[in-house]
C-alpha cells in the first residue's frame, strides 16, 4: 500500500493494512474481518451540497465508495422509500415508527445495495466467476448482479431456502446447489472450496458487500433529522455493521452531528449474537441447528459478528430476542395496517421495538425506524394468514353481493388480523 492511497483494506483486529487491490477477504496476518477504510481527510465531500443533485440510490453517494464508479454494475438499486406509519406506531405504542423498505430494491431486498459495489469490484478484480452460500436472498441478489455483468455464477443454499428466491437465482441463470443442511454448513462449503474453483466469494464476509449496504446509513442520515434509534434484523451480522459503517462516516465528515443507536433483532431459536450483547460477552458462542420461521436470518454461526458488536457497542444501542409468534404477528400488522409486505426477517425488527417498549427498554416517546430488509414475496406462506374471508364462487349460478352478505363483510370494521 502506498501512502497517498485514499482507501485501504484493514484488519479488524491486528490493524494490518492491504491495498484495494487485494482480492482475499480476511487478514492474512491474523485471519479476521478486514474494513473498507476511507482516508475521510482526502475525501472531498464536507457537504451534502454535492449529493442533493443527483438521483436516489447507492451511487448519489459515490465520492465515498472506493470502486470505479464508471464501471458500476447497477440496476438502479438503494433510494428505498422511509415510510412512517402512524397505525403501526399505535399497535407497537411508540411515538413515531418509520420502516425503510428495502423491498422496494431491484431484487426485493437490502442485498442489492451491496451486490452493485461488490460485482463493480469482482470485475475489476476479473473474476472467473463468482460465489455465495446464502439463506436466499443474497443467491438471488448476487445472480441478477452477476446476469447484469455477465458473470457466471453458483449459488449454494439450504434445501428450505425460501421459494420466491430460488426461482429468483434460477430465473437469472446461477448455478443452483442445495445443501441438505444448514446456511452455515453452505458456507463452510464455499469458504473451503472457492478458491479450488477460482471463483470469488460474494457473501458478507466481503467487505466491498457492506461498502454498498452503507448507504443505507447515507440514506437514514440525509432523510431524517434529531433522534431516533434504528432497529435492524440480524443474521450473518453484516448489515447493522454496514449501516453503522455508513453513520460513522457522516459523523467523521462533519455532515451530521448525532449517531442513533443501533438495536440487533434474532429470533428465538437463532439468537447466537443477541444472547452475547444480553449476557455483555465478548466472544460468541455458536449455535448448532438454528430454527425459525424467518428463514433469512436462520443462522447459528454469524460471521460478521465482531463488527455487529463493535456497532452495538459504539452506538450504545442493544440486542433483542423475538418469538416466531412475534415476528408472524408483526408481519401480519405490517401489511395490513400499514399496506407493506415485508418477509417474516424483516418483520423481526419491528416486533423487535414492540417487545423493547412491552419490557420498558425503551420509552414510548421515542422515534424508531425498523429496516424491512425483503418483500412479502420472497417467501409466499398463504399458511402464515388467516384470510378474512375466502370465497369461492360458480360464475352465472352464484351472487358475489349474496356471498358477501351472508358472510356479513360489508359490516366487518378494518382489523388487524
Ligand atoms: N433480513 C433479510 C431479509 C435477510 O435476507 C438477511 C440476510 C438479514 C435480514 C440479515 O442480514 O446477515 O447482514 O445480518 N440474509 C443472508 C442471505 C444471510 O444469505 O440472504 P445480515
Amino acid at each position: 500500500m502506498k501512502k497517498d492511497d485514499k482507501a485501504w483494506l484493514q484488519c479488524i483486529n491486528c490493524q494490518a493494512v492491504y491495498p484495494l487491490s487485494y482480492r482475499g477477504y480476511i487478514c492474512r496476518e491474523c485471519g479476521d474481518l478486514l474494513d473498507v477504510v476511507l482516508d475521510l481527510d482526502r475525501v472531498d465531500t464536507r457537504s451534502w451540497s454535492i449529493f442533493k443533485d443527483r438521483p436516489k440510490g447507492v451511487w448519489r453517494y459515490r465520492e465515498l465508495i472506493p470502486v470505479d464508479s464508471s464501471k458500476k454494475v447497477t440496476l438502479n438499486e438503494g433510494g428505498t422509500p422511509l415510510i412512517e406509519c402512524s397505525r403501526l406506531s399505535k399497535w407497537v405504542g411508540l411515538k413515531k415508527i418509520y420502516i425503510k423498505f428495502e423491498g422496494a430494491n431491484p431484487t426485493g431486498s437490502f442485498k442489492d445495495r451491496g451486490m452493485t459495489v461488490a460485482v463493480t469490484k469482482a470485475v475489476e478484480l476479473k473474476v472467473k466467476g463468482v460465489i455465495c452460500a446464502s439463506t436466499g436472498n443474497t443467491a438471488a441478489s448476487l445472480a441478477a448482479y452477476a446476469a447484469r455483468a455477465g458473470l457466471p455464477c453458483i449459488t449454494v443454499i439450504p434445501q428450505d431456502a425460501a421459494l420466491g428466491k430460488v426461482f429468483q437465482a434460477l430465473a437469472h441463470g446461477a448455478v443452483l446447489v442445495k445443501v441438505r443442511g444448514s446456511f452455515d454448513q453452505a458456507l463452510r462449503i464455499v469458504f473451503s472450496e472457492a478458491e479450488e474453483i477460482g471463483y470469488y466469494i460474494l457473501n458478507s464476509v466481503n467487505a466491498w458487500r457492506l461498502e454498498g449496504q452503507k448507504t443505507l446509513g447515507y440514506e437514514l442520515a440525509e432523510e431524517l433529522g434529531g433522534e431516533y434509534s434504528v432497529f435492524v434484523p440480524v443474521g450473518n451480522c453484516g448489515n447493522i455493521a454496514a449501516i453503522w459503517k455508513g453513520l460513522t462516516e457522516l459523523k467523521n465528515l462533519g455532515l451530521i452531528e448525532n449517531t442513533p443507536k443501533m438495536f440487533g433483532v434474532q429470533a428465538e431459536g437463532a439468537a447466537p449474537f443477541a444472547k452475547m450483547v444480553r449476557e455483555n460477552r465478548d466472544i460468541l458462542d455458536p449455535i448448532k441447528d438454528p430454527q425459525t420461521i424467518a428463514s433469512a436470518i436462520r443462522i447459528g454461526k454469524p460471521v460478521n459478528w465482531k463488527k455487529a458488536l463493535r456497532a452495538i457497542r459504539e452506538s450504545r444501542g442493544d440486542a433483542v430476542i423475538v418469538s416466531d409468534m412475534e415476528i408472524r404477528e408483526a408481519q401480519a400488522a405490517i401489511a395490513r395496517l400499514e399496506g407493506l409486505g415485508v418477509e417474516p426477517a424483516s418483520a423481526a425488527s419491528v416486533a423487535g421495538a414492540k417487545k423493547m417498549v412491552e419490557e420498558g427498554r425503551i420509552s414510548p416517546d421515542e422515534v424508531i425506524v425498523c429496516i424491512c430488509t425483503g418483500h412479502l414475496l420472497k417467501d409466499p406462506n398463504p399458511e402464515l394468514f388467516k384470510p378474512k374471508a375466502l370465497i369461492e364462487i360458480e360464475p352465472g349460478k352464484q351472487k358475489l353481493t349474496h356471498e358477501l352478505s351472508k358472510l356479513n363483510i360489508l359490516q366487518l370494521e378494518t382489523t388487524t388480523h
